[in-house]
């Protein structure tokens, strides 16, 4: 068992966080991919990474438009689905995004499905800027899909709601603890029951300007869907595209 600041190690590492995000699948994946593409006009020509690929639903998809691909997870037992998949121009490795070396320039980052504001130290949170910005070319391109953190805040503090999936019952419970928006999942599995919980710090798109400021970028367009749509207060995502500076 990890300590409790690296929940996402124990969680992400379950079985049940798949059970559970189901609805996450490749099919979603596909199309969101799809929209980047053509609405930022992106070039297949491209080495790409996927940081926090998970399972690789996005990276498969990456690897379907992009001439290379990378896909990095803290997480052996995700490395381990995601390398059942077989794709020639598509590698998986396990690593930390607080400190990752694949000795590779990429001329896209792409950092998906609230795989951000885990951590308990900000110093974390701009080291995985920085480490975005080594890792690509000059004029490169971060994507950072993350929640939208004043909907959040609007709508799900306290909120309590019990799921069964596959006879499984994942009890939740949502609330708001020193701006970070806190999950606790109790589940059923039979005469098992088991606790983990999520803890995604509530940045607003003024804290990503400024720490993607800091860590050398740019903030260039701002969505609030998967279909690209324009970002407001009450979009269901904050999905940022920022662009690597000059270092002169
Ligand atoms: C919400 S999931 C999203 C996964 C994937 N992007 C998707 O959309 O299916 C967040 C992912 O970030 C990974 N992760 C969490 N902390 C990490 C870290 N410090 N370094 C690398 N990956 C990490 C988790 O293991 C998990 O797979």
């Amino acid at each position: 068992m990890s300590n409790k600041d690296d929940w996402f190690i124990d969680w992400f590492n379950s079985k049940y966080y798949h059970i559970l995000y189901k609805s996450r699948n490749k099919n979603e994946a596909n199309d969101f991919i799809k929209n980047i593409i053509s609405n930022l006009s992106l070039n297949s020509n491209e080495t790409v990474l996927d940081l926090g690929c998970g399972n690789g639903r996005h990276s498969i998809s990456l690897s379907k438009h992009f001439k290379l691909v990378d896909g990095i997870d803290i997480s052996s037992e995700n490395i381990t689905l995601a390398k059942k998949n077989k794709i020639e121009n598509l590698k998986f490795f396990i690593s930390d995004m607080r400190n990752f070396d694949t000795k590779t320039k990429y001329g896209y980052i792409f950092n998906l499905f609230t795989s951000f504001g885990y951590f308990k130290k900000n110093e974390d949170n701009i080291n995985v800027l920085k480490k975005c910005n080594n890792h690509l070319k000059k004029d490169g391109l971060l994507f950072i899909d993350f929640l939208n953190s004043e909907k959040i805040k609007m709508t799900i503090n306290g909120l309590k709601e019990t799921i069964n999936f596959d006879g499984i019952e994942f009890n939740i419970h949502k609330k708001i603890v020193d701006n970070y928006v806190v999950k606790t999942i109790e589940i059923v599995d039979g005469d098992l029951t088991f606790n983990f919980q999520e803890k995604v710090q509530l940045f607003k798109i003024e804290d990503f300007k400024e720490m993607l400021g800091i860590s050398g970028f740019e903030l260039l367009s701002s969505f609030g869907d998967y279909q690209m749509n324009p970002y407001d207060l009450n979009s269901n995502r904050l999905i940022l595209c920022a662009k690597k500076l000059a270092n002169d």
